[in-house]
């Protein structure tokens, strides 16, 4: 389809293939097919090692696949070289669960948030470039006095935005977000959902969300993707596939949480809650 923007058809992974011994290594991902459309926000759901952190990285090419056809806005990147992925790395950011492992903690905010833009030549010069900065700090509420901390000196929530903010400040096509909201309390957890559905519908941009969480795949996403043991077992809208599932893996895992939790208006009625309670 001329919409979209990132698609997987028949992926294959396997990990530790080859070696001394000519290992077979431990498929992971057996013909995976996926689609993902501009602006569109897509949820992949599945137990824990069902292979959605190996999804997303083969998607992002962090790992190579052994089958398949990867595509990123028309061109073939199932083999790119590193090279002639460069430039498309700007377009395809990632945000971590643990903004503490991927921000560098002797580094400044400032530089943490500053240099990315430079490097990617989005400002002519650093005066520029922390205007932009301090653009987005605004936006995503957070201080200004941040600059001038390191990463461990901020609250859990303040470094999930400034991990959402130096992907944001790079102006991607799409974000992969792997169990980013799995480590916050359920307030904060709104608060980062509200600020990249926010970020999503501004920029055009398309999101996967990873998560065990269905609840949370409920609250932002557009459609939802089911794997189990590294295969799709189900796609839909989200709407769709929460209330009336196709598979008896999707039907197990939405009996497995209470049902006030997939509610899906939790979110805006949680945010409506603490705007009253903030102000
Ligand atoms: N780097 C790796 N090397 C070898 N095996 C891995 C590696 N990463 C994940 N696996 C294995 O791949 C399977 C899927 O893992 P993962 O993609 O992390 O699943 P999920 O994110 O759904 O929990 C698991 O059996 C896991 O042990
Ligand atoms: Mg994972």
């Amino acid at each position: 389809m001329a919409d979209d923007l990132l698609t997987a058809r028949g992926i294959e992974v396997t990990y530790g293939a080859g070696g001394l011994f000519g290992s077979r290594g431990h498929k992971v991902l057996h013909g995976v097919d996926i689609s993902i459309r501009r602006g569109e926000t897509i949820g992949i759901v599945g137990e824990s090692g069902s292979g959605k952190t190996t999804l997303g990285r083969a998607l992002l090419r962090l790992v190579e696949v052994s089958a398949g056809e990867l595509r990123f806005d028309g061109q073939d990147i199932t083999r790119l070289p590193e090279g002639e992925m460069r430039p498309l790395r700007r377009r395809m950011q990632m945000i971590f669960q643990d903004p503490m492992a991927s921000l560098n903690p002797r580094h400044s905010v400032r530089r943490i948030l500053v240099e990315p833009v430079l490097l990617h030549r989005l400002a002519a010069n650093p005066h520029d470039a922390e205007a932009r900065v301090l653009k987005i700090l605004d936006r995503f509420k957070l201080p200004k006095e941040v600059l001038d901390r390191n990463p461990h000196e901020l609250s859990g929530g303040q470094r999930q935005r400034v991990g959402i903010a130096r992907a944001a400040l790079l102006e991607p096509d799409f974000v992969l977000a792997d169990e980013i909201v799995s480590g916050l309390d359920v307030s904060t957890q709104a608060q980062v959902l509200n600020l990249l559905r926010d970020l999503s519908r501004d920029m055009g941009l398309a999101m996967a969300f990873i998560s065990h969480d269905l609840s949370v795949i409920r609250a932002v996403c557009d459609r939802v993707y089911v794997l189990q043991f590294g295969k799709m077992v189900e796609e839909g809208p989200c709407e769709q596939v929460f209330s009336s599932p196709q598979s008896d893996y999707t039907r197990t895992l939405l009996d497995a949480i209470p049902l006030p939790e997939i509610d899906p208006g939790w979110l805006d009625r949680k945010s409506a809650i603490e705007d009253a309670a903030s102000v």
